[in-house]
């Protein structure tokens, strides 16, 4: 048996294919062992450049460098098996060229070896979505609000709230599954307008924050699990980390402290003289 048919990932072409049917599911990872624990019920694991809030404690995703994304695509992709690794390409890396966001992608998939790549962007994007498709780069768009335009859009407010401002994000979304995108996730927009996008494109649409309308959904794990400091209003908890992360630590220094700390011959059995 080869050594590539011994792990059977999933693919961009699996996902593309999952329009209308069943729900993607996909979160967030930029470690191994979340990577391990997130691999069994995902289809797809963003290596999202949120890392740069919750791993680094950033404002915003701007900071956030190429060398950072592939730090952390290495160790989801050491730490998984199943699911289709997405690694996010992180402002800078793709806007000023067709040519830069391929040199900058094939970094990312050569040094990752994850299985395809999400960059910000709609209209505007669709060239270099269709550059990098047509030479077997696997494009995940990402259009509504655009966290990395954070400092020409002023604040993380959810788009298309008045039917008046659709048209430029269904115009986003038409270019980007025209252009050979595989998939696209819609962030923070009115629900009838995910539906509405969801039904006209071709390719799934992945929602955050944009309702169960879309063809699948993402959230960042630390959001869902509440060990985020900020979480956005849109983000369901699934579990309360934080204060439980808080009282183990709390315990533990407690023991330090009092020297209850268990010794080593609680381990070993070791008998002390009397
Ligand atoms: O960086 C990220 O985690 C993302 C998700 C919010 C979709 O882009």
């Amino acid at each position: 048996m080869s050594v590539a048919s011994a792990i059977r990932r999933k693919t961009a072409p699996e996902i593309r294919a999952r329009k209308g049917g069943e729900p993607i599911v996909m979160l967030t990872s930029y470690h191994a062992h979340t990577a391990a624990l997130v691999d069994r019920h995902c289809d797809v694991i963003l290596v999202g450049d949120s890392l740069g809030n919750v791993m680094h404690g950033f404002e915003t995703t701007v900071p956030v460098t190429l060398e950072m994304m592939i730090l952390q695509g290495r160790a989801v992709m050491r730490g998984s098996s199943h699911a289709l690794v997405v690694v996010d390409m992180p402002f800078g890396s793709y806007e000023a060229s067709k040519e830069q966001a391929f040199h900058s992608a094939v970094k990312i998939m050569k040094e990752t070896q994850c299985g395809a790549v999400k960059l910000e962007g709609g209209a505007r994007m669709a060239e270099t979505v269709a550059f990098l498709s047509q030479r077997g780069i696997p494009v995940m768009g990402h259009i509504g609000l655009k966290p990395q335009s954070i400092n020409a859009l002023g604040s993380f407010r959810a788009q298309g709230r008045e039917q008046g401002s659709w048209e430029p994000i269904e115009n986003d979304a038409g270019a980007i599954s025209q252009a050979g995108a595989f998939s696209v996730v819609i962030e923070a927009v009115a629900e009838p307008l995910a539906r509405k996008i969801t039904q006209a494109i071709a390719i799934p649409t992945i929602g955050i924050g944009a309702s169960s309308a879309c063809d699948g959904q993402v959230l960042v794990l630390e959001d869902m699990l509440g060990l985020s400091p900020r979480t956005p209003k849109f983000v369901r908890r699934y579990g309360n980390l934080g204060p439980a992360i808080e009282a183990a630590v709390e315990s533990y220094a407690k023991d330090v402290r009092s020297r209850t700390f268990p010794g080593p011959e609680h381990v070993y059995g070791m008998k002390t003289k009397s």
